[in-house]
């Protein structure tokens, strides 16, 4: 198979930044996605309707004009968002909202410090149908980096579901055979998104040839075993795993840092990158379920009408990108992908 069409894709978690930023990586995403869950950690973050609506018209204003592209917008979840911005929230088309533990990553300062906080915030959601997107890593700084996933599950994540059945919640970006195990055997209110990098490598890539901050995003990558279990759901054909890549874009200098930022930039290669990862997995027919179906109806939005090809061609991508006044570093700079996107 030299060429697979597919479904328009959806990239359910991705961040886009602001300002000058906008104009290289909107692109890159609309090129390949009809929509995108736009997440809300700017600084300041995105907490009411009105801001995300904004931020909306400005993430427009950078779409090529030969795109179609729609943001999908959330809130970022704070101890103090009024249960009675959800209405509003919901009103302004806003479909989800963030859920940061305070800290645990990149702009995480304003996040929830404590779930007793913001549980009239999350009845609203449950009766008024918007999802709750969750960072799902404790802060704790005595549990190990690498548990960090595994302990948000059993101190956090099982309360939650107990105690708000009807929420719908999406696991962002797993990393652990925990995670995946997890929202396998759970009901049809959980889901979680797999981004093309944890499928494709393990923490063995931050330690290759040096210290290599490119491969740094949070959750961090986990080892060989969770991998495989990652690549195992995600091909599995079970509709509550989907797409999100979360790419993370930090200017090249803030990456290749003493205290490098967390984020690994993958908009630009997302769709090769998957089927990368799929046709490993020698699942490649799986791909357009996992990419175009299960998000949205998850999230209960109607399915893409057009159609993405892709093309086996080796295409090497760059080293760098102009992103504002400075530079940015896509993960896999200057390495052959198997696969591009046909334009
Ligand atoms: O690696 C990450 N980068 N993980 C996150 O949770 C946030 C993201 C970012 O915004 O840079
Ligand atoms: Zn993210």
């Amino acid at each position: 198979m030299d060429r697979l069409t597919l479904t328009q894709p959806d990239d359910w978690h991705l961040h886009v930044r602001d300002g000058a930023a906008l104009a290289t990586v909107v692109p890159h995403t609309s090129a390949q996605f009809a929509r995108a869950i736009i997440m809300p950690n700017l600084k300041p973050p995105v907490t009411t309707a009105e801001q995300a609506m904004a931020y909306r018209d400005r993430i427009l204003a950078a779409v090529p004009a030969a795109h179609a592209f729609e943001p999908l917008m959330t809130l970022y979840l704070t101890d103090r968002t009024p249960a009675s911005e959800i209405a509003k929230a919901k009103a302004a088309g806003v479909v989800a909202l963030k859920l940061y533990p305070a800290g645990a990553t990149t702009n995480s300062d304003s996040g929830v410090t404590d779930l007793q906080h913001v549980r009239a915030t999350l009845e609203a959601m449950q009766r008024e149908g918007l999802l709750l997107l969750i960072h799902a890593e404790v802060t704790d700084p005595a549990v190990d980096v690498f548990d960090r996933e595994a302990v948000f599950i059993e101190r956090h994540l099982m309360g939650l579901r107990r105690d708000f059945p009807e929420l719908k919640i999406v696991v962002e970006h797993i990393t652990t055979k925990d995670a995946a195990q997890y929202v396998e055997s759970a009901d049809r209110f959980t889901a979680a998104t797999l981004t093309a990098h944890h499928l494709l490598f393990n923490r063995n890539a931050l330690f290759t040839g040096g210290l290599r901050p490119d491969y740094y995003c949070l959750p961090v990558l986990k080892r060989e075993v969770h991998r495989l279990e990652l690549l195992r759901v995600a091909t599995s054909g079970n509709p509550r795993f989907f797409l999100g890549t979360d790419s993370a874009p930090h200017p090249s200098h803030l990456k290749a840092h003493a205290l490098a930022c967390a984020g690994c930039y993958t908009a630009l290669s997302a769709m090769p990158l998957y089927a990368q990862a799929f046709e490993q997995a020698g699942a490649l027919d799986r791909l357009e379920a996992f990419a175009s179906f299960h998000g949205a109806d998850f999230y209960g939005l109607p399915r893409n009408t057009g159609q993405l090809t892709l093309k086996r061609e080796p295409w090497t991508l760059p080293q760098t990108l102009s992103f504002g006044d400075g530079q940015l570093t896509p993960l896999c700079a200057g390495d052959t992908l198997s696969w591009q996107v046909e334009h």
